[in-house]
Formats: structure tokens, C-alpha cells, sequence
């Protein structure tokens, strides 16, 4: 079974509180998206292997660890999951980013694919899928599906919001993937919708509504 490891750090649990809030405007909304995903990728990265290396400080030869030939690929679910790209490209700038295009049908809720461009040397890399909202989590088990088909082995997920509906699918379909949510919220509602959540993902950082 994977691991899910939620977020209880101040800063995340403040600025998600701004997220959610329905008073958050579109740039604000962006920018709290961006920085939320930035501070997870401290943790998502945390089993990075490290080696030693020699270095001169101003004042003498040192020893020094620093991360080793890890290759990494973004892959946002499109369209929400591009909200978190720039985040975590601040903290992995040599990361290369691929997108999956999915859209849940409203009346199935069944995630339909529309794009998909990857990096022509992914299954050498370490993949870490992003969306903000794990729901019935159809979404994110197809992505992950998607990419599994393509050879890809070592892949983690990273969101925002997780129902529990959507973390079992994840773990039923993909027991492999670890699961990285900055909070699991209590339920879905009849449309899908994480309640309590943050409303649609998608149009509130595109200002789509
Ligand atoms: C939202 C969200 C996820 C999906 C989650 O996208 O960003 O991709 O729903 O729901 P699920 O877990 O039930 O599959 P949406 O389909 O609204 O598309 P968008 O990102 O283009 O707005
Ligand atoms: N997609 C969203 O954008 N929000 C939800 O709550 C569920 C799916």
C-alpha cells in the first residue's frame, strides 16, 4: 500500500485557508497555488538520494552533500494541474515537464483524455503527477495509467485537496504511487465536488466563471 502523507505546517495550513476561501481572488488564488506547491515539493523531494562532494569555501576545503543524478518530470494534469508547475520549478529548476490533458465528465465523471506530451526521455526519470484535487480520483488513476503504460516506474502524486474517495481509488488502482496531499477533506457532495474544498479547481485560477 502507498504512503499518504498529509500537511500540518503552519504556512501550508494558512495559505490553503486562503485558497479555500471564496473571497480569494483569481491572481491571489495563483500566487497561494504556486507557493502551496512550492512548499510540498520540500517534502516530495525528501527521499532524493544525496552524495558527497568536495568543495573550497572562502576559508578551506569542505565536504559537502548534494543531490545526485536524480531526473525529475512534472507532469500537471491539465487544466488545474498547471497551477502547480512554477512552484515546484522553483525548487527543481532543471526539472523537465510533461502535460496530460483530462477533463471529468459532468455527467459520468469519467476523466476523458484529450493531450498528452511528454518528455521524450521520461521513463528515465522520476515523475511526480500534480493536480489540485484528488476527488473521485478517476482523474489522477487515469493520468498515473496513462504514464504507467508508457513505461514509467517511479511516480508520486501531489495535490492540494484529497478526498478519502479519491485516495482509496489512487491506492486500490496504483498501490505503488505515494500520495502527497497538503489536506484530505471530508467528502465528496452529489456533483463530485470535495466539500469542504475549494470550489473548481480549474476556473478559479483561470477566472473561467
Ligand atoms: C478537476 C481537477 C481534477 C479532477 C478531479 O479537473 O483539476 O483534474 O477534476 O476530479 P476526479 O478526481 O473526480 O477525477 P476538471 O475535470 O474540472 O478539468 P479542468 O482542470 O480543466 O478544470
Ligand atoms: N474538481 C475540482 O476542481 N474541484 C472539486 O472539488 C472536484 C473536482
Amino acid at each position: 500500500m502507498s504512503k499518504i502523507q498529509v500537511f500540518d505546517h503552519p504556512l501550508v495550513r494558512h495559505k490553503l485557508a486562503m485558497i479555500r476561501d471564496e473571497n480569494t481572488g483569481v491572481k491571489s488564488f495563483r500566487e497561494l497555488v504556486e507557493e502551496v506547491s512550492m512548499l510540498m515539493t520540500y517534502e516530495v523531494t525528501r527521499d532524493f538520494p544525496t552524495e558527497e562532494i568536495e568543495i573550497r569555501t572562502p576559508l578551506a576545503p569542505t565536504r559537502v552533500q548534494v543531490i545526485c543524478g536524480k531526473k525529475v518530470a512534472i507532469v500537471p494534469i491539465l487544466r488545474a494541474g498547471l497551477g502547480m508547475v512554477n512552484g515546484i520549478l522553483k525548487l527543481i529548476p532543471a526539472a523537465k515537464v510533461g502535460h496530460i490533458g483530462l477533463y471529468r465528465d459532468e455527467e459520468t465523471l469519467q476523466p476523458v483524455e484529450y493531450y498528452c506530451k511528454l518528455p521524450h526521455d521520461i521513463r528515465e526519470r522520476d515523475v511526480i503527477v500534480v493536480d489540485p484535487m484528488l476527488a473521485t480520483g478517476g482523474s489522477a488513476a487515469a493520468a498515473i495509467g496513462f504514464l504507467k503504460d508508457r513505461g514509467i516506474k517511479n511516480i508520486k502524486f501531489m495535490c492540494l485537496i484529497a478526498a478519502p474517495e479519491g485516495i482509496a481509488v489512487v491506492q486500490r488502482e496504483h498501490p505503488d504511487v505515494d500520495i502527497f496531499a497538503a489536506a484530505v477533506d471530508s467528502h465528496l457532495n452529489e456533483h463530485g465536488y470535495i466539500v469542504p474544498g475549494l470550489g473548481d479547481a480549474g476556473d478559479r485560477l483561470f477566472g473561467t466563471k
